[in-house]
């Protein structure tokens, strides 16, 4: 059954996600409906061209229960959004960075079914990565709902607790962001090295995307492609030597705990609102 589906909030997350769905090739088998819940509809009317898409100002002007919602707001902003939504007794997912299961339970309707998701902006592409957390009771027709829903939009992990999300909230969700920061520096350098910007932009998309690509096609871990790539006292051993004694790695491993302890404190924030 193709599903009816609303999504709260329209801004990079939830546009990347519109964006996935759309294009998805069975999109319209899965999908009858997408009720966006937004208040502008500037951020919808890029999408309102499938006329599946509605733009609503307010969850009051639905008039049916959608299979399944989604949202995609600001953590800060849920406790003051999230009580207009009580009145709908459906299977509830957050992509909200933060919020525990049980904060969505003291406020929405005891019959929601509430699933925290923790996706990244390259759903956009169908290129995800996306980590789901539920209590062990969803049952088998909500799974198979959210299956529905998510599938094909990227890789999806499931977890067995907020804390695993909030971890996978400092990998997945601002992953992108570490490889888009990595590339910056990468465009710096070859900038520095007397390249145009539109050469350095270039190069720098196809080496990630090509080095992306050839090690999720490989048989081999990242660590002996990158051997391959390293002869004794060439080019690429030197480059090495300075991103060691710079200690990327252990950069890499404070960003991630930095991420994690902030998805932490986003638990507490905005309860005040
Ligand atoms: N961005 C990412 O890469 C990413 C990754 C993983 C998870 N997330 C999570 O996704 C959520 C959204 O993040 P974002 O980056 O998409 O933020 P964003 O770009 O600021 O989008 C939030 C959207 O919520 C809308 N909004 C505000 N009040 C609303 C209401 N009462 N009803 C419906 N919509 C409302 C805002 O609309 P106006 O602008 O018109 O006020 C805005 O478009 C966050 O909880 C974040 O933790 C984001």
């Amino acid at each position: 059954m193709a599903l009816s589906l609303a999504l709260v909030g329209c801004g990079s997350m939830g546009s990347a996600l519109l964006k996935g769905w759309l294009t998805l090739p069975d999109s319209k088998k899965r999908f009858e409906h997408f009720w966006i819940i937004a208040p502008h509809r500037g951020s919808v009317s890029p999408f309102l061209y499938d006329e599946r898409v509605q733009w609503f100002s307010s969850p009051s002007q639905l008039s049916k229960t959608p299979d399944l919602i989604v949202f995609a707001v600001k953590p800060a902003r849920l406790s003051e959004i999230l009580p207009a939504y009580k009145p709908f007794e459906t299977l509830v997912v957050s992509v909200a960075a933060g919020k525990q299961i049980s904060f969505y339970e003291a406020l929405l309707s005891p019959r929601a079914r509430v699933v925290r998701a923790m996706p990244n902006l390259p759903v956009s592409v169908r290129q995800g990565v996306i980590g789901f957390y539920a209590h062990a009771t969803l049952s088998a027709i909500e799974r198979a709902r959210l299956e529905t829903a998510f599938k094909e939009l990227g890789l999806i992990f499931w977890v067995g607790s907020d804390d695993e999300i909030d971890k996978m909230t400092a990998l997945i969700g601002s992953g992108p962001a570490y490889v888009f920061y990595l590339m910056e520096g990468f465009i710096e350098a070859a900038l520095s090295l007397g390249f145009s910007e539109s050469a350095a932009l270039k190069i720098s998309l196809q080496t990630f995307l090509g080095a992306s690509t050839y090690a999720s096609f490989s048989q081999t871990s990242p660590k002996s492609l990158r051997k391959k790539v390293t002869s004794p006292q060439g080019t690429t051993a030197e480059a090495l030597k300075v991103l060691e004694r710079g200690h990327v790695y252990t950069l890499l491993k404070d960003a991630v705990k930095a991420a994690y302890k902030r998805a932490r404190e986003l638990a507490h924030e905005g309860e005040s609102l």
